[in-house]
């Protein structure tokens, strides 16, 4: 390619924003080496075949709501030929007991802070300690989903390195929590993401221009992640102004600045009446309304950021309570 570059503009090479993204990122999650992937689902597949590789045994475990195993189209398995043995239940955190179950020996154990399915439960960090060591006595590796693990931490509030610290490898998005545009980092030893460099290539994540998610990350950690604990006390605030007829929220007191809330009306018409609010008052309040168990109810997923701040605890509690008003039969 023959083209005019400007020399002050360096988009490639270790000054280039995907550089200084990956060293950060090493840094503040003290890991020896930090590398992009477009997406998380690329990253943590590749980290689990790593870790099965190399440990020899091609079976992970990890609770039954596992992003891999509900939304991922079982790429685990159809990709990379790993087996998922499912431990604990679907409704509520993972704990020692369950993974006391696992009796299949398995490559890696696969934790998610918070637990995103069940409404962002974090486990302790005593259960969060002894789920590891019981991979640890068995020989297998650790992974963490950290696709909100900058939504978990400020709960900890202990560095996130220290969090990190647990785990052998640490996958963290780029654009949840942080409002990024999209992408994920893999974090690990550097024989590991060495190897998961070979396997993003394969796979055709070594996307050669995808400076501007690390420069929409950056901006993310700069302005966004400070904000956490902010978000965090408005979700709770939310939650606590909530408690009117009929409707619950999961948990009780967000743990995150993720929590669920519970309607008494079905899906479809929860959803309709989202969309008549977003037609006359131009308000979404949620993306997608799922069934629950017991007929004529529902649960939707509320992440407080930059965009639910502009929102009192009240006019939240006005606006789902229009929207099961106009949901009702
Ligand atoms: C818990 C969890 N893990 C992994 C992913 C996958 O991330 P990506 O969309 O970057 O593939 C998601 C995405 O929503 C998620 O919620």
């Amino acid at each position: 390619m023959l083209d005019r570059v400007a020399p002050d503009t360096p988009l490639f090479g270790p000054d280039a924003p995907m550089a200084r993204l990956e060293t950060r990122l090493s840094e503040l999650l003290g890991k020896p080496r930090a590398l992009f992937f477009p997406s998380g689902t690329m990253a943590q597949q590749v980290a689990l075949r790593i870790h099965a590789e190399r440990i020899g045994r091609g079976t992970f475990t990890a609770h039954l709501t596992n992003h891999l195993d509900k939304w991922e189209q079982r790429g685990y398995a159809a990709v990379h030929g790993l087996r998922y043995h499912p431990a604990g239940a679907a409704e509520r955190l993972l704990t020692l007991d369950d993974l006391q179950q696992v009796t299949e020996p398995v490559s890696t154990l696969l934790i998610e802070l918070p637990q995103r399915e069940i409404g962002g439960f974090l486990p302790s960090w005593e259960d969060l300690n002894a789920q590891v060591r019981w991979a640890r006595e068995r020989g297998a590796a650790v992974h963490l989903d950290g696709a909100r693990l900058w939504e978990a931490q400020p709960y900890y509030d202990r560095p996130h390195a220290e969090i990190a610290a647990l785990f052998d490898t640490v996958y963290v998005s780029l654009y949840k929590g942080l409002e990024g545009v999209r992408g994920a980092v893999l974090a690990g030893d550097e024989d590991t993401i060495g190897h998961a460099e070979v396997w993003r290539q394969r796979l055709g994540g070594a996307i050669p221009d995808a400076w501007p998610l690390a420069v929409a990350a950056l901006i993310g950690l700069d302005d966004v992640l400070p904000r956490m604990p902010a978000f965090r006390d408005h979700a709770v605030a939310i939650a606590e102004a909530l408690t009117v007829g009929g409707i619950s929220v999961v948990p009780a007191t967000p743990q995150t600045p993720l929590f669920h809330i519970l309607l008494p009306v079905d899906a479809a018409a929860a959803t309709r009446a989202r969309d008549e609010l977003i037609a006359e008052r131009g308000v979404q309040v949620f993306s997608r309304a799922q069934p629950e168990s017991v007929p004529g109810r529902c649960r939707f997923e509320i992440t407080v950021g930059e965009n639910a701040m502009e929102f009192e605890p009240h006019e939240v509690v006005e606006l789902i309570d229009e929207l099961v008003r106009r949901a009702l039969p």
